[in-house]
C-alpha cells in the first residue's frame, strides 16, 4: 500500500490503471470504515482511501481542532483491509488558498435534518468530495449509510453533474450492544458509552411503532425524543422519512428510514435505521 500526500503524486500513480474505487474518510478509522474499504476492494478495482479532516464542513464551535489525527494507525488498518493507496493531503495541499468555489447542494435535501442543525455542513462536504473526485477520478465511490443524508446528497451531486461515478452505500457496522461505530464514539466517557446504546434502541422502537401503525409516526418520533431526554440526552431530531429524498413519506408502503441526531454530554451522535 502506498501512502501519498500530494495530488500530483497520486495522479501519476493512478494514471496507468483503471478508474479506482474510492473511500473518502476523515481518518480515526474503525471497523465501519474498513468494511467500506473491503466493499470497494470487492469491485476488483484498485482502492484509494483518503484521509483528510475537512475544515469546510465544521462550524467554528465544532470539533475540528480536537478531531483525532491518527495517520500511522489508520494506514496500518487500511493496509490490512486491502487498500492500495492512501491519499493523506495536508491542509495546504487541499486548500493552498481559501477555497473560493463551493458546491451548494439543494436546500430541499441539504438544509433539513443535519443541514438544519449544522448550517453549511453539506456545502463543506460537497465541496471537498467534488475536489477529491477531481483528484482521484474514481469509477466507484463507497459512502457509509451511517451518514444517510450525506449519501443522498452525494448521490444527487454526482447525478446533477453527470459525473461518471457509481456511488454505493455501505451498511452501518455496530458494536455488539447496537451502538453504530463512529469516530466520535471515542469522545464518550465510560458512563456515556453505556448510555449511548439508547439511540439505536429508540430508532428500533420508532420503526416498530410506525410499521405497526403509520398514523402514529409523529407520536413515535416524539416518544423517542422524550425517552432520550429522560436518559440525559439532548436530541436534535428523531424523524421518519422516505429513503429516496428524506422528505415525509407520501404513501403507507414507501421504504422509510428513521434518522436521529442527539447530544450526550459534549458528544453529538447520529444514527438511522431503514425499515
Ligand atoms: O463522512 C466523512 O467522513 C466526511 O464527511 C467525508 C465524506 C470524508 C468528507 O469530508
Amino acid at each position: 500500500m502506498h501512502v501519498v500526500h500530494h495530488i500530483a503524486e497520486l495522479r501519476q500513480a493512478l494514471a496507468a490503471g483503471p478508474r479506482p474505487a474510492f473511500v473518502p474518510t476523515m481518518g480515526n478509522l474503525h471497523e465501519g470504515h474498513l468494511a467500506l474499504v473491503r466493499q470497494a476492494k470487492a469491485s476488483g478495482l484498485p482502492v484509494v482511501a483518503s484521509i483528510f479532516v475537512n475544515r469546510l464542513q465544521f462550524a467554528p464551535h465544532e470539533d475540528f481542532d480536537r478531531y483525532p489525527r491518527t495517520l500511522p494507525r489508520d494506514s496500518e488498518l487500511l493496509a490490512s483491509a486491502g487498500c492500495d493507496f492512501v491519499f493523506a493531503p495536508d491542509e495546504r495541499e487541499m486548500y493552498p488558498t481559501p477555497q473560493a468555489y463551493k458546491v451548494a447542494p439543494p436546500a430541499a435535501l441539504a438544509d433539513i435534518l443535519e443541514g438544519h442543525f449544522r448550517p453549511g455542513f453539506f456545502t463543506g462536504v460537497c465541496t471537498v468530495v467534488m475536489k477529491l473526485f477531481q483528484i482521484v477520478q474514481p469509477g466507484l465511490a463507497v459512502f457509509g449509510k451511517k451518514d444517510y443524508q450525506q449519501l443522498r446528497v452525494i448521490e444527487g451531486m454526482v447525478r446533477d453533474f453527470a459525473m461518471p461515478i457509481t456511488v454505493v452505500g455501505g451498511e452501518t457496522v455496530r458494536a455488539d450492544d447496537g451502538l453504530a461505530l463512529s469516530s466520535r464514539n471515542g469522545y464518550l466517557g465510560t458512563d456515556e458509552r453505556q448510555q449511548a446504546t439508547a439511540l439505536a434502541v429508540q430508532l428500533r422502537a420508532v420503526a416498530d411503532a410506525v410499521r405497526a401503525d403509520p398514523a402514529r409516526t409523529a407520536a413515535a418520533e416524539q416518544a423517542a425524543m422524550d425517552a432520550l431526554r429522560a436518559r440525559g440526552w439532548a436530541p436534535d431530531y428523531v424523524a421518519v422519512r422516505q429513503r429516496s429524498d428524506l422528505l415525509a413519506a407520501t404513501a403507507p408502503d414507501t421504504p422509510c428510514v428513521v434518522v436521529a441526531a442527539a447530544r450526550l454530554g459534549n458528544t453529538r451522535l447520529i444514527d438511522n435505521l431503514e425499515f
